[in-house]
């Protein structure tokens, strides 16, 4: 069997799923949650779709679901709820005996891939023929586990959206300059938002393998945005805006800080999903919103405040495709898997990698 074949073959749902109904798996996924106990953990991510959110022991942002993981020892599984690069951490920062499941293994994501560990090291090769030992590497935890250890090896740490604003400072304390993997939005929003003006920055681009910036004298750059983004939180653009202050003045505008610079400059708060969530709970009833992230969390807080107006400020989008690959087909299937005691879709991160991850992680923790 070629390697193709083994990771669809175990990748691929049994074709019984599709013959039950929402109803029979929901009804089979709890009775091996009261099965399991203590022994299953499911964390899932906001951004989640609400079939498999309501099997979720803890909810949270990447900050917090990394965190808890963390704390959980009684646990033999988790089954993380989100995408691969959040199982990984959770892998990571996990005891020797517990195993972290991914329900579908294509539940990858876009920005992450945006930065390989080959693209990675040619870059700190050039930059550092440049710069010499003036740069410091830092990652959003929305990248695989190479990059974080790659940035750990290097002095470097993680970052999140939560915290961001905290570890551009203290990365800047260690040395002059730094590189932010992979999105070149959430480093060039937090910079800016020190004070840092965009003539100060540039952008790596891994695929020209070329450093494009505009200022004159190298010596002033303070930041180097990899040319990363993510899809979803890309597509809000400022034009939507407009539309709304235009149309609708009443609504508040409130944006992740993956969007672009134009239009978190343009809104009127922006923060991390734990961030728009708090914000719009303590919000007047009555208040209305737009709200510039993934759907699956904008629908949710439309239905979980009623007194409020949210919507999304792009009405065309759709939900992080790769995320809402973990459905209940995929859910029941890892579980039955556990049961069997032949679990499926384990993430495990090898030792080395590891070992470097956990410095770029605990510097951040
Ligand atoms: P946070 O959960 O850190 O806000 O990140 C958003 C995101 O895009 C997760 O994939
Ligand atoms: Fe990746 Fe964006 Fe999806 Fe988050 S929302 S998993 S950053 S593609």
């Amino acid at each position: 069997m070629t390697i193709l074949e083994t990771f669809i073959k175990n990748t691929s749902v049994p074709d019984n799923y599709s013959f039950m109904t929402a109803k029979e798996m929901e009804e089979r996924i709890w009775e091996i949650k009261h099965q399991l106990k203590d022994k299953l953990f499911l964390p899932a991510h906001h951004y989640q779709k609400d079939e498999v959110v309501q099997f979720a022991d803890v909810t949270g942002d990447s900050l917090q679901l990394a965190k808890i993981s963390a704390e959980n020892k009684q646990a033999d599984y988790i089954v993380f709820c989100g995408v691969h690069f959040m199982a990984e951490t959770a892998d990571m920062l996990s005891k020797a005996h517990q195993k972290v499941i991914l329900p579908d293994l294509r539940a990858g994501c876009s920005m992450a891939d945006m930065a390989d560990i080959h693209q990675t090291e040619r870059a700190w090769n050039e930059l550092t023929q440049v710069f010499g030992d003036t740069i410091i590497p830092i990652t959003y935890v929305n990248s695989t586990a190479g990059i974080k250890a790659f940035c750990g090896k290097h002095g470097g740490a993680t970052v999140t959206s939560s915290n961001a604003k905290d570890m551009v400072k203290w990365a800047l304390q260690q040395k002059k300059r730094l590189l932010f993997l992979p999105d070149q939005h959430l480093g060039r929003n937090t910079a800016y938002d020190l004070g840092i003006q965009l003539d100060k920055m540039a952008v790596w681009d891994p695929i020209q393998n070329k450093l494009m910036y505009d200022s004159s004298d190298m010596e002033q750059l303070k930041v180097i945005l990899w040319k990363g983004h993510c899809s979803v939180h890309e597509k809000f653009t400022v034009e939507q805006i407009n539309d709304f202050r235009k149309n609708q003045p009443e609504y508040n505008i409130i944006v992740h800080p993956e969007c672009t610079l134009e239009v978190v400059q343009a809104s009127d708060v922006n923060g991390s999903t734990h961030f728009i969530i708090e914000t719009i709970k303590k919000a007047k009833s009555g208040s209305k919103w737009a709200v510039g992230t993934e759907m699956n969390l904008v629908n949710r807080l439309s239905n979980m405040f009623p007194d409020k107006e949210i919507v999304s400020l792009n009405p065309n989008l759709c939900p992080c495709l790769t995320m809402n690959r973990i459905d209940l087909p995929h859910l029941l299937w890892s579980l039955e898997k556990i049961v069997e005691n032949k679990p499926q879709n384990i993430i495990k991160v090898d030792e080395e990698t590891k070992n470097y991850a956990i410095l770029a992680l605990n510097r951040m923790m």
